[in-house]
């Protein structure tokens, strides 16, 4: 069993976002995807299974941040708000790590960060785990259309994210790329589960580093209708 394991993360291209939809297209395609990425792909969904059902717990609700980036705005959100349960995802582990060193520095122990995909991390959620508020601070715009469909924000994710959120929980999305913006507003605009709110001030403020690169930004807030 080790060896096959062995044999799977050789062969196997990267768990990214690229690589999961490539294989869920080929799958749509009806070309047999890769067996040892499928494999590969249902230990990875197993093992953040577990650790999502050791750290968070198994009902309630927790704020979210997707693709959290160094940590720098949950960790701060939770040093103001230590009652709540916070969870920040990214796919990149080395900026999961470094946020899990500001986190145990400062001793916040509501406060977790886990390597995972967004759609893998909400196939895995107990079931009766939800969201108190979502955050979505600068995701990545991939500007070329052929590139469109790895944008996090669509009406399936908004779906889907929907599920684990009652009446009135809050999406907060900001972006310095103007055509992602102007389509998140659409989506949101258009979707049957959430109501846009516009440009409303958000209930806490701190820049991401990738705000403090940006010359501009522009954020929405929507609700789950
Ligand atoms: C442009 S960076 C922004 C980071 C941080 N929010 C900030 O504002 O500084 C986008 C982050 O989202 C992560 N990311 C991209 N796609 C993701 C996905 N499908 N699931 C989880 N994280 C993702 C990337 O690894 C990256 O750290």
């Amino acid at each position: 069993m080790a060896k096959k394991t062995e044999e799977n993360q050789r062969r196997a291209p990267p768990l990214n976002l690229q690589s999961m939809t490539e294989a869920i297209d080929a799958e749509l395609d009806s070309n047999a995807p890769d067996p040892a990425y499928l494999a590969r792909m249902a230990e990875r969904r197993e093992s953040l299974r577990a650790e999502v059902a050791r750290l968070l717990p198994p009902r309630g609700h927790f704020v979210w941040e997707i693709g959290c980036g160094h940590g720098h705005f949950l960790t701060a959100y939770a040093e103001t708000h230590p009652e709540e349960h916070c969870v920040g995802i990214d796919i990149n582990l080395d900026r999961v790590r470094r946020a899990t060193k500001k986190r145990d520095r400062a001793g916040l122990h509501r406060l977790h960060f886990v390597r995972a995909e967004a759609r893998l991390f909400l196939e895995v959620l107990p079931p009766a785990a939800g969201f108190s508020a979502i955050y979505m601070l600068f995701p990545d715009p991939w500007p070329k259309k052929r590139h469109h469909k790895y944008r996090l924000l669509q009406a399936e994710f908004l779906h889907d994210i929907a599920q684990r959120a009652g009446q009135g929980t809050p999406l907060f999305f900001r972006t310095d790329h103007a055509p992602y913006f102007t389509e998140a507003e659409m989506l949101l605009r258009q979707h049957p589960d959430w109501r846009s709110v516009g440009d409303q001030p958000w209930p806490f403020e701190l820049a991401t580093v990738f705000q403090q690169k940006a010359p501009s930004f522009q954020s929405l807030v929507a609700v789950r209708r």
